[in-house]
């Protein structure tokens, strides 16, 4: 049987929720989407606070993931240990709240996300994602494997994505906010896309005033970031997997506005 998943670029501020909680569930209705993943490391722009988390779930999201900016508000610390649903980078040295690793029951099939982080240029002392994704493949086994790989370097993602061929049903990149043209099946039937892009405003700076970015790049003081309002979009992709193989057979990016 097919089944399409569904997984969204990194939610950043307000205006970006608001989007999510606007077109998520027609869109769910029109693509005939079966399991929802959510990047929210961006709700509260760094970071998310619980509040933000249950209006992402009550939006139609399955599953949360995270990246760089898990920590950015410290209240999501014990939430993470509370609620099953929202995943932080499993190769996370040392004593973080949270998991990284979750399975999930879709009507008796059995959906296993991992969520990882990339270390280039991003979090240098994070365990080695990829001996870390072995272990946790080696676990139980389910239908289909999910994976939101967050990170910077395109290279980092692609190498994971062919690591992990054939093992994975779907893995995709979050973090850059800007979306890759390069989703497609990979040799051994992993769908894959280098980034999903960005919930957010379209007039911005990965999600952030073009103003106050470019103030940044001038070298002046930006001040605190701001998400700014105006026309908003909704950037992921859809993946269709087989519960016969455990695998992928098409992979379609979405842009909803
Ligand atoms: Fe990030
Ligand atoms: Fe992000």
């Amino acid at each position: 049987m097919l089944y399409h998943i569904l997984s969204v670029g990194d939610v950043v501020g307000e205006p970006g929720l608001s989007h999510l909680e606007k077109t998520l569930r027609p869109l769910k209705k029109l693509k005939d989407i079966a399991f929802t993943v959510v990047n929210g490391e961006n709700a509260a722009s760094i970071g998310l606070t619980p509040q933000q988390a249950e209006r992402i779930y009550d939006a139609g999201a399955d599953v949360i993931t995270l990246g760089n900016h898990t920590f950015g508000k410290m209240q999501i610390a014990d939430f993470l240990d509370d609620a099953p649903y929202i995943l932080r980078p499993a190769n996370y040295t040392g004593r973080a709240p949270g998991r990284g690793c979750g399975i999930y029951d879709l009507n008796g099939i059995r959906i296993r996300v991992v969520n990882l982080i990339g270390r280039c240029d991003l979090s240098w002392g994070s365990d080695n994602p990829f001996t870390v994704a072995d272990k946790l493949l080696d676990g139980e086994r389910t239908d289909f494997t999910l994976v939101d790989f967050h990170a910077q370097a395109t290279s980092e993602k692609l190498a994971m994505g062919y690591y992990l061929d054939g093992r994975v049903s779907a893995l995709w990149g979050t973090h850059t906010h800007v979306p890759t043209a390069d989703e497609r099946v990979y040799p051994k039937g992993t769908g894959y896309i280098t980034d999903l892009g960005m919930t957010g405003a379209v007039e911005s700076v990965l999600g952030v005033k073009p103003e106050q970015s470019v103030e940044s790049f001038l070298g002046g003081l930006p001040g605190r970031f701001q998400n700014p309002e105006g026309p908003c979009k909704l950037q992921g992709a859809i993946f269709t997997l087989d519960s016969a193989t455990g695998l992928c057979t098409g992979v379609e990016r979405v842009d909803i506005r």
